[in-house]
């Protein structure tokens, strides 16, 4: 059997009685989530059960944007772009070759677009467009002025050659225009929300255009899903841990990775479990630092500030390059290499923290690979998930989103 992410809660401050307090709750949260009765937890046993026609139409769509085109812009906010984004910066190192995967319809910057449309100018295009919706505000501008782009320098007929669509199966604007202009096209499956859909074509498509081998990802949340099928998985264990820490009042989680590659898969945390836990006057505010960087700033809050906050550190054991420290670096530091100073600073951080009381959990990853990053999607998305049954709210909807878009409305149809 392959080695398995490891969660270690033996500094997390939490007792085993604690633990045994949520097994009620865990028990409950697992058959919920197993019983194909509750909705959007189409997630729960798609690893096990994927489409193996919509994996080969995904796997031959990407083959074609590879051939087709230098960028792929991928249009999408929120869930519809944060997995594809998190996976293509953890898991690719720039040697590969194919089309580099760009982002747009991710913020409503005009400088942000305008510079992306003077960057690809010379170049050729496809776009994947995502929104479940089809309504998105963000995406549906980035679409319209990318799409104006593609008609002025193809034509209509082999613009729509060169976009992919992917959203809802019947409903809404984008799935009205993907039949009329006959775009190829994928669907993000109805049981599945945005945050939670890495692992449908909605990141499979734009991570396998980026080269990276989306088969072993399956296989890694397969592996992963296994562990959470039976009694007291580790995701389940570290949602009950997360737990007894909000109820001392640490109300803040603070994810920390020491592999800059790591950026955007802290992003999609904060929005997974932002969106998933924060409601009914509920759940823990997810923050993302990179270390050491941010040791030099929120490093000091951290030992010595406000202590309202757990730390879940992200460690990634056998990093993909290493570099020898020369001579000159001084003798605590020569001849070490630069991976074994970062260990050092993962070791130092936590004991330095562990010694003013900061309750720390630790996830050991062997290494940064595509069959690791699917264990660890599934893992976060279950432990997510989990939470929210635990503390009582829904962690599939987000009604807080709408507030703001109906008062962005009211103020675009003064403009
Ligand atoms: O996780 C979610 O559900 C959200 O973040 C959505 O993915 C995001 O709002 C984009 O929605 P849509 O895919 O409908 O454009």
């Amino acid at each position: 059997m392959r080695e398995m992410i490891k969660l270690d809660l033996s500094r997390s401050l939490v007792e085993a009685q604690e633990l045994q307090t949520a097994a009620p709750g865990l028990l409950e949260a697992k058959t919920k989530l197993w019983s194909e009765n509750e909705p959007f937890t189409g997630w729960v046993k798609l690893p096990f059960q994927y489409d193996r026609a919509e994996l080969d139409a995904v796997l031959a769509a990407a083959e074609q944007i590879r051939k087709q085109c230098d960028i792929l812009i991928v249009i999408g906010i929120g869930g519809s772009y944060l997995g594809a984004q998190a996976a293509i910066s953890a898991l690719t190192t720039g040697k590969e070759t194919g089309p580099e995967v760009c982002f747009a319809g991710q913020n409503l910057s005009g400088t942000y677009h305008k510079e992306l449309l003077e960057r690809i100018k010379d170049k050729e295009l496809c776009l994947c467009v995502i929104s479940k919706s089809g309504t998105t505000t963000e995406s549906s501008v980035a679409f319209s002025i990318l799409k104006d782009e593609l008609y002025r320098k193809y034509g209509r007929e082999e613009a729509n050659r060169r976009i992919y669509a992917i959203t809802d199966a019947r409903k809404g604007i984008l799935r009205e225009e993907t039949t009329r202009e006959g775009y190829v096209s994928f669907v993000v499956p109805d049981n599945v929300g945005g945050r939670y859909s890495v692992l449908t074509a909605v990141g499979l498509l734009p991570i396998a255009v980026a080269g990276i081998d989306v088969k072993e990802m399956l296989t890694g949340a397969e592996s992963a899903a296994a562990l959470e099928k039976e009694d007291h998985g580790p995701a389940a264990q570290l949602a009950a841990a997360r737990m007894a820490l909000l109820k001392r009042g640490k109300a803040i989680e603070v994810y920390e990775y020491y592999e800059p590659r790591l950026f955007f898969f802290g992003e999609w945390l904060k929005q997974l479990f932002g969106e998933s836990e924060g409601k009914d006057g509920k759940g823990i505010f997810p923050a993302a630092l990179q270390f050491s960087t941010d040791l030099h700033s929120m490093g000091q809050f951290l030992q010595d500030g406000n202590q309202i906050f757990f730390e879940t550190v992200l460690n990634v054991l056998k990093p993909a390059e290493d570099i020898l420290v020369p001579e000159s670096a001084g003798e605590l530091l020569a001849g070490k290499s630069m991976n074994e100073i970062n260990q050092a600073a993962v070791e130092g951080v936590i004991a330095a923290h562990e010694a003013v009381g900061v309750p720390i959990i630790k996830l050991e990853i062997p290494e940064l690979t595509p069959y690791y990053f699917g264990q660890l999607v599934y893992f976060f998305e279950t432990a997510c998930a989990v939470s929210g049954y635990l503390n009582g709210v829904n962690p599939f909807d987000q009604p807080g989103v709408e507030s703001y878009k109906a008062e962005m409305r009211k103020v675009l149809l003064k403009l």
